[in-house]
């Protein structure tokens, strides 16, 4: 079989890219190893910056976004019982939309389906074959046959558990980290929101955040161990908890319902570098990782394979690789400020057990000056929706 570009991995990046090309007449085939059924139904991320919305509305995959998607003008920070509104559009002019990951890629599956794009699901044994030359290709299992797809290029959007990073050249590479010694519990809930936006809460028993999925169906998350279990936790105990770190002064609290999905997620940040070896790329969290605080994952990944999609199309159109060999540095640039903000949203409202006295109350009066000053707020909002 061959194909302009193979594409490993069927999340946000690796469908967004194969739409992105099939736009441009540039054809590809995306190798996924789970079903269909299963990155349909993973609950991720849900927060979309005003960019990556105007892209998937600028490409025709918006149109359930749009309908069912909640449109939110600004954001809560909730410290010390009170809470303060981050006037999104105000600050910045623009806005973020509340959409699950998993609907995006339904809506994209669907776009490629609709346009008889390839996409090979529950494959097995993937594995590249000559990044380093002209002439790439990756071998895999699907349904008991042995395959292999020659290309002109290999997109590695197989997130960051995949096989593409490590098959990049080892030499040169460089890794950035860092390991949080926290994670996420995060709860889906039948219930009405609990308020009109999303509310970041700190709190000295951890931080809490509330979100919202539909009009009856709510995401909360509150900082845990990572190597707590989701058994260890009962639903009066959640309840008790998300009560007493959204605890507030003006007598709000959070609206209870029927918890239907519990999960924990690590936090990490972390970067690979060179993003390009050869003829594999790689983009979204094959290449980096944030942690979900600032709500960047699932845009970063959108925006790697908006640059790499436009490297791609000039390397057919004009046949010059110059776009594409700036890949890394293009990319990096953004990446790198979404690297910074979700570290400082994380490092201002979680608790660190290892914070002295001292820390604790500088941590505090960061969030004072953030909500007194509408200049650290705007730097802030200008983060949050992606303004540049
Ligand atoms: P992914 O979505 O990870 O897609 C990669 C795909 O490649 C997967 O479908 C995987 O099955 C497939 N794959 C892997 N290996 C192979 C292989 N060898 N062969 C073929 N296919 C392969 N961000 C937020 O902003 N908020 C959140 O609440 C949030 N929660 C998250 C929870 C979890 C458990 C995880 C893992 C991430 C979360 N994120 C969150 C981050 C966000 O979801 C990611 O940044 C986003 O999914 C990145 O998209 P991607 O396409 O790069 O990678
Ligand atoms: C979500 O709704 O899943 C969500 C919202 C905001 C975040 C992270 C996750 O920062």
């Amino acid at each position: 079989m061959r194909t302009q570009v193979a594409i490993i991995g069927a999340g946000p990046a690796g469908l967004l890219l194969s739409h992105l090309l099939h736009l441009q007449g540039i054809e590809s085939v995306v190798l996924e190893s789970r079903t269909r059924a299963e990155i349909e139904s993973t609950i991720r991320a849900g927060v979309l910056e005003q960019g990556t919305m105007d892209l998937l509305n600028d490409c025709g995959v918006g149109v359930r976004m749009r309908a069912e998607g909640a449109l939110h003008h600004g954001f809560e920070l909730a410290f010390d019982g009170r809470r303060h509104r981050i006037d999104l559009l105000g600050l910045t002019g623009k806005a973020i939309t509340v959409y699950a990951q998993h609907e995006v890629i339904k809506d994209l599956v669907a776009a490629r389906d609709a346009a008889g794009g390839q996409m090979f699901f529950g494959v097995r044994e993937v594995a590249l074959h000559g990044a380093d030359t002209d002439t790439p290709a990756v071998s895999f299992e699907h349904g008991g046959q042995a395959l292999r797809i020659d290309a002109d290029f290999i997109a590695g959007c197989d997130g960051f558990h995949g096989i593409a990073r490590p098959a990049m050249a080892q030499q040169g590479r460089q890794d950035y980290q860092r390991i949080y010694p926290f994670g996420w519990f995060g709860i889906l809930v039948e219930a009405p929101p609990s308020a009109p936006e999303l509310i970041y809460a700190r709190h000295e028993r951890g931080f809490a955040l509330v979100s919202t999925r539909s009009p009856t169906v709510q995401r909360m998350y509150f900082q845990c161990d990572p190597k707590d279990s989701v058994d260890n936790w009962s639903d009066d105990r959640i309840w008790s908890e998300l009560h007493a770190r959204l605890e507030n002064r003006e007598g709000w609290r959070v609206t209870e319902g029927k918890i239907f999905q519990k999960n924990i997620v690590g936090m990490r940040s972390f970067v690979s570098t060179p993003m390009q070896s050869g003829r594999l790329f790689l983009a979204g969290d094959a290449a980096h990782i944030v942690p979900p605080t600032g709500a960047k994952g699932m845009n970063l990944a959108v925006s790697d394979v908006r640059i790499l999609a436009r490297g791609i199309e000039q390397f057919y159109r004009q046949g010059s690789d110059e776009r594409l060999q700036r890949y890394t540095g293009d990319a990096l640039k953004r990446v790198w400020r979404a690297e910074y903000f979700s570290w400082w949203m994380t490092s201002m409202l979680h608790t660190f057990d290892d914070a002295s006295p001292f820390q604790r109350e500088v941590q505090r009066a960061e969030l004072e000056n953030v909500v007194a000053s509408r200049a650290l707020a705007t730097a802030l909002a200008e983060n949050y929706v992606g303004a540049f």
